[in-house]
């Protein structure tokens, strides 16, 4: 069978024969045989924007790698920081590697005092945490103008540790800011993520211990979000950074394209939907109106996994570790029925709806004490990696500025007329 596609344009009878490769066909083939005709693909649903060697997802097989390692084998052996590293430079690190981009990032973690007391101070006291982060991140590109300097890749490192290393501090900033507790700087002393916990919950008069097993969980929610290929967040700071806009403001808008509840805003909306249920006994009642298309069954669907989403199975593993150390949490019961009744029901199996990486995680999140508004801006701490390996590799490939073609649905030329005969 030949691994190819032949495209004929009947105006003419001309055709061109394109292979087929790693399940796509190039644009250069076909465009040549049909100028000025485009492909109509408005939410990429069938269209390749990147060729890229971060991440591999296959959605009939259900498989999820980074850089070729099973997210399966990652989540039981390594840490955040490893797979950072190897995201970022292709390689998981030897010993004394991690020991050397760990210290980096230790060093980096501060902000700057203007942020706290000019910035952050700024914000209305019930600013939602990530409308802050969405602002600080971008802020941040105020503070470091040389960062514009994309195309040098010793600038474009600098930035990516500063951004892993500093996402922590903006988001428990964010955080300390909406309880109107007073900030905690960062401790150079302590992992990533034990770090990130005592900047969130330490309370003013110290005497404060991260659970090895909450740091370590947590850690391994930030793992599982690190990357996703070309997910709306990721696509965005490709398209950002493909202008040459520097990596604060091109991740400061992938926050914002995350924000969304059909991403990964839609941890918060789960729980919130959660809560809206109310009761287990009410779980049947509202399944009724998802089918009905008056509600949504939130954390559940995915464009590209059309099964169970690997990284929710993890999740669901770890809940129970969780749960163990804090209490479960009242509404897995209600989650884990939620999850019975849909997969057993012919509209969500039809659709080939399941429980994605956004069904548990929040779960989890509320029983390790963060606040709903939190949930999002920890899907960005693990999501940064991710973000920053395809704004590099992009720029490495030295990919051209995005610039899709449009269909025009508009008027038909016409005339303009003066305002006192309109
Ligand atoms: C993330 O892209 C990534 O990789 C994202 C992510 C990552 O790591 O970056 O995996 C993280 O964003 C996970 C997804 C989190 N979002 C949610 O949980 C929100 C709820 N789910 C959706 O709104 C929806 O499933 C999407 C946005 C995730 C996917 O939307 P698609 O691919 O555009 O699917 P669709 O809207 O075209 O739905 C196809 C059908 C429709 O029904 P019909 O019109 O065929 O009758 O399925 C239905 C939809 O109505 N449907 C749902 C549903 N999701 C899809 N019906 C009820 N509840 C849902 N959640």
């Amino acid at each position: 069978m030949k691994e190819s596609i032949t495209l004929t344009d009947n105006r003419t009878g001309a055709s061109v024969e394109i292979p087929i490769v790693d399940g796509t066909v190039d644009s250069g083939e076909w465009a040549s045989l049909l100028p000025g005709v485009y492909f109509h693909d408005p939410s990429f649903g069938v269209t390749s924007g990147a060729a890229s060697a971060v991440c591999e997802l296959d959605g009939e097989a259900g498989y999820l790698r980074y850089r070729g390692h099973p997210i399966e084998q990652l989540a039981e052996r390594v840490s955040f920081l490893e797979i950072a590293h190897l995201l970022l430079f292709a390689e998981l690190p030897t010993r004394p590697q991690l020991d050397a981009f760990a210290g980096e990032i230790a060093e980096s973690a501060s902000i700057h005092e203007n942020f706290h007391k000019r910035i952050l101070e700024g914000f209305r006291d019930d600013a939602h945490a990530m409308g802050v982060l969405v602002s600080s991140v971008a802020a941040l590109s105020t503070f470091y103008p040389e960062s514009k300097d994309v195309e040098d890749p010793t600038v474009r490192r600098s930035q990516m540790i500063r951004l892993i290393a500093k996402m922590p501090t903006l988001a428990a900033s964010a955080y300390r800011r909406l309880v109107g507790t007073p900030y905690v700087q960062p401790d150079p002393d302590l992992d990533y993520t034990t770090n990130f916990l005592t900047m969130m919950f330490r309370p003013l008069e110290g005497g404060f211990e991260v659970d090895p097993v909450l740091s370590r969980a947590l850690d391994l929610l930030f793992l599982l979000h690190a990357d996703h290929s070309q997910n709306c967040s990721t696509t965005t700071a490709r398209t950002v950074g493909s202008s040459h806009a520097d990596p604060y403001v091109s991740l400061s808008a992938a926050c914002g394209a995350l924000y969304g509840p059909r991403h990964g805003g839609a941890n918060e909306a789960v729980l919130r939907m959660l809560q809206e249920i109310g009761t287990y006994d009410q779980v049947d009642d509202f399944v009724a109106k998802v089918k009905t298309g008056e509600r949504r069954l939130m954390g559940f669907g995915h464009r590209v996994y059309k099964n169970y989403d690997p990284r929710a199975q993890i999740l669901k593993d770890t809940a129970h570790r969780v749960f163990d150390v804090v209490g479960k949490n009242p509404l897995l019961d209600m989650a884990l029925k939620l999850e019975e009744v849909a997969l057993a029901d012919d509209y969500f199996v039809r659709r080939k709806l399941y429980p994605n990486v956004d069904f548990y995680s929040g779960l989890i999140y509320q029983s390790m004490g963060f606040p709903v508004e939190m949930f999002t801006v920890l899907f960005a701490i693990g999501r940064t990696p991710g973000w920053l390996a395809h704004w590099d590799e992009m720029l490495t490939q030295n990919s051209r500025i995005a610039r899709p073609r449009q269909l025009y649905i508009g008027e038909a030329t016409r005339d303009v007329v003066p305002i006192d005969q309109r």
